[in-house]
């Protein structure tokens, strides 16, 4: 009776903040073309939000195109004032020059702190700075890039190529994109964890690492998708639908983690697994450096989340665009070629995969066009103004958007809605100097994306072992739909039929 009484207030409110919601985004949005005069919200800007927000990547875009300094400014009932910038030196001053005025904030933290604990991903200052010591030491070193490639070797030699080779044997049509995703996670689990979760062996049902990691940042993702935040955190006082669900996976993923932990950690008392950067994956090492099981299981949480799906996207976009542009296919081929030394019969190393400047060019224009991480926001401690003179206020959110970055005519010129990986090349076939506060798909700044050279490593070890032994022919005929969501995917997934290429092999 009493948790009745109790419930149904809650329930009532848990309602209202459902119907409003459903509606706010409709309510009071208003958009300023951020030129130092601002205009009062009205009924136009309303309209064209909800005629626009389906595509509100390309609006954006459009917005930021006409904005005299490539800024816009968004009011939106239930959010911070948002400022969004696709102007490289603003980007520069919140993501360097004045750093440590734009952490990511509560408000971010919060979405992803149930799942990602304290990892490096989701804390901000000394929290933060200490684990990106730590891990920026382990990834500069020679042992975790020989480990990586060993990793992806076998897993490209005993899972990729067969499944490959049956789709070209069969004819049958394969989801490129769903054998991408699951090739990343196999890898990066087997760098994290040191832990094989199987998952590109479709014989076998998907490991409950895996699912409930997807049912997990799937769940967060809805939290910040949610208009009103006092909704999902009622749902999650009351223990009730998502939240539930969300709270569920957690302790899974978390499970699933600890138990690997306390594993190695046998194995590593009873003298074997390294650790003391000796042991190969990253758990072994953040344990060999005596951090703490839990500051450990979070990180390496994060590690997870962050190397998972991204990698993944970049490389099924690419497969697409070069279905479109047969001549940089082609190119791409012959610079594989010379990698493999004319057979792939021999084995790829760092040094054949550093040399593939052509490919790094076509990974780089697919990422300037389809960025994995769409946009990306921080929340200003302090009262600031940006290099172009927009004012920012303390709780302000703050959003650097690749994706209107890289299609901005300023920036990339006339013809930057075409795939043209020569604009990546000098004249000697080098792969010219961008600046990352141009092209911030990696982030930039003392927090650009830890697994960047690790993250080119793999894809482009995947693309030459596919492309020197396999054409990809797309399904459907029209171009996919380019989701945004933590990371960017392709609805519907990249349906193709896969034929054995004449050649190099
Ligand atoms: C194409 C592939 C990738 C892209 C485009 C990418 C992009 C990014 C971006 C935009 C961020 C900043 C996100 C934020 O602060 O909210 C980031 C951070 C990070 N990335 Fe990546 N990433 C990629 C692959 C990887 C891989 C393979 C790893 C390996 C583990 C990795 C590890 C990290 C880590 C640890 C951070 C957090 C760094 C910090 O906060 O100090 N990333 N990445």
């Amino acid at each position: 009776m009493i948790l009745s009484l109790l419930l149904i207030p809650a329930l009532g409110f848990l309602i209202f903040c459902l119907l409003l919601s459903s509606s706010s985004n409709k309510l009071y949005v208003n958009i300023k073309k951020l030129t130092p005069k601002l205009s009062p919200p009205s009924l136009g800007c309303l309209i064209s939000f909800y005629k626009n927000r389906h595509r509100l990547l390309s609006w954006y875009t459009e917005l930021l195109s006409e904005s005299e300094n490539q800024t816009i400014v968004v009011h939106r009932l239930g959010a911070p004032r948002t400022v969004v910038t696709a102007n490289p030196d603003n980007v520069e001053y919140m993501l360097k020059t004045n750093f440590a005025n734009f952490p990511k904030g509560k408000p971010f933290t919060e979405l992803l702190g149930d799942f990602l604990g304290l990892g490096i991903f989701n804390v901000d200052g000394e929290m933060w700075s200490v684990q990106r010591k730590l891990a920026s030491h382990e990834f500069s070193t020679k042992s975790l890039r020989e480990f990586v490639v060993q990793v992806l070797r076998d897993e490209v030699a005993a899972r990729l190529i067969p499944i490959l080779e049956n789709a070209a044997e069969d004819n049958g049509v394969l989801d490129m994109q769903e054998v991408l995703r699951r090739f990343a996670f196999d890898t990066i689990c087997k760098v994290s964890l040191g832990m094989d979760p199987s998952c590109l062996d479709m014989s076998r049902p998907a490991p409950p690492l895996s699912s409930a990691f997807d049912a997990a940042s799937e769940l967060s993702a809805m939290r910040g998708a949610a208009p009103v935040f006092a909704v999902w955190k009622l749902k999650r006082a009351l223990n009730v639908g998502p939240e539930k669900d969300l709270k569920d996976a957690v302790r899974t993923v978390r499970g699933c983690v600890d138990e690997m932990i306390r594993c190695k950690k046998e194995t590593m008392a009873a003298g074997g697994g390294g650790g003391g950067g000796g042991g190969g994956d990253l758990l072994s090492r953040f344990l060999g450096a005596g951090m703490e099981s839990e500051m450990v299981r979070d990180m390496v949480i994060s590690f997870l989340m962050a190397g998972r799906d991204t990698t993944s996207a970049a490389l099924t976009w690419l497969f697409w665009l070069l279905t479109w542009h047969r001549d940089a296919e082609r190119r791409a081929v012959e610079e594989i070629g010379d990698g493999y030394g004319g057979s792939c019969g021999r084995e790829l190393g760092f040094d054949d995969l550093k040399e593939m400047n052509f490919v790094k060019a076509c990974l780089c224009e697919t990422m300037r066009l389809y960025p994995p991480v769409v946009w990306d926001s921080k929340h200003a401690a302090r009262d600031d103004v940006l290099p172009d003179g927009t004012p920012v206020f303390r709780g302000n959110r703050v959003t650097y958007f690749p994706y209107g970055m890289g299609r901005m005519e300023a920036l990339w010129g006339k013809d930057r809605l075409r795939f043209r990986p020569d604009r990546w090349l000098d004249d000697a076939g080098a792969v010219k100097m961008v600046s990352p506060y141009k092209f911030p798909v990696f982030q930039a700044g003392p927090r650009v994306c830890l697994g960047k050279e690790m993250a080119f490593i793999q894809m482009k070890y995947v693309v030459a072992s596919v492309l020197a032994r396999f054409e990809l022919v797309p399904v459907r005929p029209e171009p996919p739909v380019f989701v945004p969501q933590l990371t960017a995917y392709m609805a519907g997934g990249f349906s193709v039929r896969v034929r054995r290429r004449g050649g190099v092999m």
